[in-house]
C-alpha cells in the first residue's frame, strides 16, 4: 500500500508513477464523495500556510476550499504581505512557519526557493507554481484526461502547443512521460523545452512505455490526439515587452477550429490550465486585440467556448486533486 504521509510535492518526480496513481484514485473518491454529500474529514485541526508571491485564482481557492472541506484552516500570505524575501530569508521563514503550521504551499519564482523552504520547514511543502514547473496543475491535468476518456492513461495521447519552455509545459511533459502517455509537443524551435527536461522525459519513457514527440510541425503533432492543450504565451514574471515577439513566433501554434479539425479525431477535447486570453473581456485581452488585431491569442474564442472545451471541469478538478495531495500527505486516516 502507498503511503505519502509527510512527503513534499515540489516537482512531479518527487512521486513515483504508483504514488501518482494512488493520488488520482484518491481524488476520484474525494470528488465522488463531495458530489454525493458523503465526504469525510481527514484533516481536522490541521493548519496550512499559503504563500503567494504571484497572483492566483484557482490554486489559492483550490487549497482554501480543499482545506475547509477537510476540516483544516489556512492562512493566506500574499505578495508583499510577509517579510519573506525582503527582511527575512526563506530558511528563517520556513523554520517559523514550520513551528506553527502542518503544511506550506508556495507559489513564486525560483524553484530553488521552494526547495529551500522544504529543506528547512520540517513539514510538507507543496509547489503551487514556480517559473520551472506547476506540479499540482499536471496532477489535475492527467486526472481530467483519465476522468473524461474513461480509459487508462497509457492509452491517451495529448499534444501541447505553444510556449514549451514554461512551467505548465514542463510539468505536463514530465507527468505524461512518467505515466506512459503519448506525449506530443508542438512549438517553434526557439521555444523548445530545456534539453535537460527532454532527456528526463526520454529516460522516463524507457521505463513507462511513454511516446515522446517534440516537433515544430503542428499537423504531424496533433494527428489523432485525444487532447490539445495550450497555455498563455507570456507567463507571470516575464516581461510584458515579450508579447510582440511571442505573437510572431506562436501564432502558427494557436489552437483554433483548423487545429482541432487537423487531429482527424472527432472526439479531441481542449484543455487549458487557465487563465486564457481568448477574447477581449480583460484589460490585457483588449490591449492585445487592439494592438495586434487578434481576437484570440493561444486559443480562439470559438474553441474555448465549444463543447470540446473541458476547461472549467479542469479548473474544478484543481480542487479535488489538491485535496487528494493534502489528505495523502497530512491526513490522519
Ligand atoms: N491554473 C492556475 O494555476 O491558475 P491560477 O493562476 O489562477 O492559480
Ligand atoms: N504559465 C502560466 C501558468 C499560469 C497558471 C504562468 O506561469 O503565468
Amino acid at each position: 500500500t502507498v503511503t505519502l504521509h509527510g512527503r513534499h510535492y515540489l516537482r512531479e518526480l518527487d512521486f513515483s508513477a504508483t504514488d501518482i496513481h494512488h493520488l488520482l484514485d484518491l481524488a476520484a473518491d474525494l470528488k465522488a464523495a463531495r458530489k454525493a454529500g458523503t465526504e469525510r474529514q481527514h484533516l481536522t485541526g490541521r493548519r496550512l500556510a499559503l504563500i503567494f508571491e504571484k497572483n492566483s485564482t484557482r490554486t489559492r481557492c483550490a487549497f482554501e476550499v480543499a482545506a475547509a472541506d477537510q476540516g483544516a484552516t489556512t492562512t493566506f500570505l500574499g505578495p508583499d504581505s510577509s517579510h519573506l524575501g525582503h527582511k527575512e530569508s526563506v530558511a528563517d521563514t520556513a523554520r517559523v512557519l514550520g513551528r506553527m503550521y502542518d503544511g506550506i504551499e508556495y507559489r513564486g519564482f525560483a524553484q530553488d526557493t521552494v526547495t529551500e523552504l522544504a529543506a528547512h520547514a520540517g513539514v510538507p511543502v507543496y509547489n503551487g507554481l514556480t517559473d520551472e514547473c506547476h506540479p499540482t496543475q499536471s496532477l489535475c491535468d492527467v486526472f481530467t484526461m483519465r476522468e473524461h476518456s474513461r480509459k487508462p492513461l497509457e492509452q491517451i495521447s495529448f499534444c501541447y502547443l505553444g510556449d514549451a519552455r514554461n512551467n505548465t509545459a514542463n510539468s505536463l511533459m514530465v507527468m505524461g512521460s512518467l505515466l506512459g502517455m503519448d506525449v506530443r509537443i508542438a512549438a517553434p524551435r526557439e521555444l523548445w523545452p530545456d534539453p535537460l527536461i527532454v532527456s528526463e522525459c526520454l529516460l522516463l519513457a524507457q521505463d513507462s512505455g511513454a511516446r515522446f514527440t517534440l516537433t515544430d510541425q503542428v499537423e504531424e503533432a496533433v494527428r489523432g490526439a485525444d487532447y490539445l492543450y495550450t497555455d498563455v504565451w507570456v507567463s507571470m514574471g516575464e516581461d510584458h515587452d515579450r508579447w510582440k515577439e511571442r505573437i510572431d513566433l506562436l501564432l502558427p501554434y494557436q489552437i483554433n477550429a483548423t487545429t482541432m479539425a487537423a487531429t482527424g479525431n472527432p472526439d479531441t477535447a481542449f484543455l487549458h490550465c487557465l487563465p486564457a486570453l481568448h477574447d477581449r473581456r480583460t484589460d490585457l485581452g483588449a490591449e492585445l486585440a487592439t494592438e495586434h488585431g487578434l481576437e484570440g491569442l493561444e486559443v480562439t474564442d470559438e474553441v474555448f467556448e465549444s463543447p470540446a472545451s473541458l476547461v472549467f471541469t479542469q479548473a474544478e478538478n484543481r480542487m479535488h486533486t489538491i485535496k487528494a495531495i493534502l489528505v495523502a500527505t497530512l491526513g490522519s486516516n
